[in-house]
């Protein structure tokens, strides 16, 4: 299970993403934005990232305008490590060495045929373990400072 968040600016993308889960048979929960009204995108991370915490979720795919916002709220909150990408590159080694359980683009930034790819990526890479295993348990000491 997969959640999506969105705000409004993020929306348009968050939308062509769920079509894009569907079209792939990936269960998701859509935590909004339903429409393009105004919404704050730190409420919109924690609705998602909740569900990743609490295990109902595997991760979770967020947009907003930028998608830095949208990671900068995520990265706050406890057992989250969200990263904002652009790039297949990035997405792919933010799996395989950091193990990020959230992904962030930006609407704004990327469109829809180059997000789905990245959802792809992200959803099927799995994470290297390994010595980076250690680095991603020091990161998640981090939150106890
Ligand atoms: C909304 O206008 C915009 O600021 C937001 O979607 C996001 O880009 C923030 O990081």
């Amino acid at each position: 299970m997969i959640a999506i968040s969105s705000d409004h600016a993020g929306y348009p993308l968050k939308e062509a993403l769920r079509h894009y889960l569907e079209a792939c048979g990936v269960e998701y929960r859509d935590c909004g934005a339903y429409d393009t009204n105004s919404v704050d995108y730190p409420l919109q991370a924690k609705k998602a990232c909740d569900l990743v915490v609490s295990g109902e979720c595997e991760k979770a795919i967020l947009c907003c305008g930028t998608g830095i916002g949208m990671s900068m709220a995520a990265n706050k909150i406890k057992g989250i490590r969200a990263a904002c990408c652009t790039d297949y590159f990035s997405v792919k080694f933010t799996r395989l060495h950091n193990d990020a359980n959230v992904l962030c683009l930006g609407a704004r930034v990327i469109g829809a045929g180059s997000a789905e790819e990245l959802v792809n990526v992200f959803l099927n890479t799995p994470f290297e373990g390994g010595r980076h295993q250690r680095r991603v348990d020091q990161v998640m000491a981090l939150e106890n400072e």
